[in-house]
């Protein structure tokens, strides 16, 4: 199939690569300069692509209505339209329809007024966790145990200077503890079929500390999440999110993401996202075997078939991110050692903010630079192999942790004791 895959990210990098690798001719839009190493890219308006199928990979395209329009000019498309994408670009939004569907997820209320706001947060227990109602790139989210923090944060995103528009409405919710699973379903507008689930780590430095990023690392599978506790998150959490927006007269087709919270009382729904995860997909989709595109354009159209089955028993990413992230990246730094990484064993190192100086030498361009993944039959080694390959690459400043996958071995030293 000729494929056009809309974006620019370690995400799109992830999937271009995983199709080409099928043997379909891909085309990305805008794409970078790790997909152009093996793919066409253009700049052309999408509406103006010709494709047998479409990939929208972001959610602001696909807010704005992208998938809509495609469809209106007879394209197969995987991706929401704007009416499902509202589930990632309104939280009030996604609010409700849990509450409709009876979805177990945390209590919240909406503001914009700032007395009101106060009051609602004094009325909590710790930690605070306060949201822009719009997007803001997975980083408008803060969570703290301390209040005066947590009221200034509404201050400052009530006032339109921390997100601009995204920010005059905020969502504060009550805080859930344990750790967290990404489990990403494909919608065919009636089923929902999940992938191997993954673990992301959203803050900046080891242990879990520092601001909320898009995600700093990823993991395929989660050692604590097992079949069981993904049947569940299946039955109570996307199976009638599904069932209510088909209520809704929603026809979703695409990624539903369940960003899962494992309480003790159960996985708890902290968001959806209307795509695949950045840095999840880089763990999941090149693990698969071959069939990637025919399932993608099965759920398109509809009809969704079996997915493809399982080729890496372990993949690991770790992102490599400009100085400066998530708050003000500085861009412009040389990178070198991504060619040489790239051909070691087991490894794949995707690109997202990157970009060709004048002189061909790569850039950075961008808050998150590289994805650096590693595939084998075990986690230690996925693991290992990324950070080898990490240790192959330079820029200045350059940010990582060091710490990625570290609950997955030790989840997985206490299973086999057990
Ligand atoms: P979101 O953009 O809604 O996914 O939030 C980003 C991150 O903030 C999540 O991945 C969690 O780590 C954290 N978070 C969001 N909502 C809550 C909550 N209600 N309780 C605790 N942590 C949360
Ligand atoms: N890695 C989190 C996200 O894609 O939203």
């Amino acid at each position: 199939m000729r494929i056009v895959v809309v974006g620019s990210g370690g995400r799109e990098h992830a999937i271009c690569d995983t199709l080409a690798e099928e043997g379909h001719q891909v085309v990305a839009a805008p794409g970078n300069p790790g997909i152009a190493a093996r793919a066409e890219v253009t700049t052309e308006p999408v509406e103006s692509l010709d494709a047998d199928l479409f990939v929208v990979g972001p959610e602001a395209p696909l807010v704005d209505g992208l998938a809509d329009r495609l469809r209106a000019q007879g394209k197969l498309v995987f991706g929401p339209g704007r009416d499902g994408a509202m589930l990632e670009g309104s939280k009030n939004f996604m609010k409700r329809v849990a509450a409709e569907a009876g979805l177990p997820t945390a209590a919240f209320a909406a503001f914009e007024d700032e007395a009101a706001a106060f009051r609602y947060l004094e009325s909590m227990a710790p930690p605070y966790v306060v949201k822009t109602d719009g997007l803001a790139a997975g980083k408008g989210v803060l969570v703290t145990e301390d209040l005066a923090e947590a009221k200034a944060d509404v201050a400052a995103k009530l006032s339109g200077s921390a997100f601009g528009e995204a920010g005059r409405r905020v969502i504060i919710e009550e805080g859930m503890v344990g750790p967290e699973v990404s489990l990403l379903a494909v919608v065919d507008g009636e089923r929902a079929i999940a992938l191997r689930p993954a673990a992301d780590h959203k803050r900046l430095l080891d242990g879990d500390r520092g601001p909320n990023t898009g995600g700093m690392g990823a993991y395929s599978p989660v050692p604590f999440f097992g079949a069981e506790l993904e049947a569940r998150a299946m039955a109570e959490i996307v199976e009638p999110a599904v069932a209510r927006l088909i209520e809704m007269g929603i026809d979703y087709r695409g990624v539903l993401y369940a960003g899962l919270m494992l309480t003790s009382a159960g996985p708890k729904l902290v968001e959806f996202n209307v795509r695949f995860g950045d840095p999840e997909a880089q763990v999941v989709l090149p693990a698969l075997g071959a069939g990637l595109g025919e399932f993608l354009a099965q759920a398109a159209a509809g009809e969704m078939g079996d997915p493809p089955p399982v080729r890496h028993a372990a993949a690991a990413t770790v992102v490599m991110a400009a100085p400066g992230y998530p708050e003000a990246p500085r861009v412009g730094g040389v990178i070198s050692g991504v060619e040489a990484a790239g051909t070691m064993a087991g490894v794949k190192v995707f690109h997202a903010g990157t970009k060709a100086g004048p002189g061909g030498e790569l850039l950075v361009s961008g808050g998150r630079v590289l994805s650096v993944t590693g595939f084998a039959g075990r986690m230690e080694d996925a693991l290992a192999r990324a950070y080898a390959a990490i240790a192959r690459i330079h820029f200045e400043g350059a940010q990582y942790r060091s710490d990625i996958g570290a609950r997955a071995l030790s989840a997985g030293r206490q299973s086999e004791k057990a």
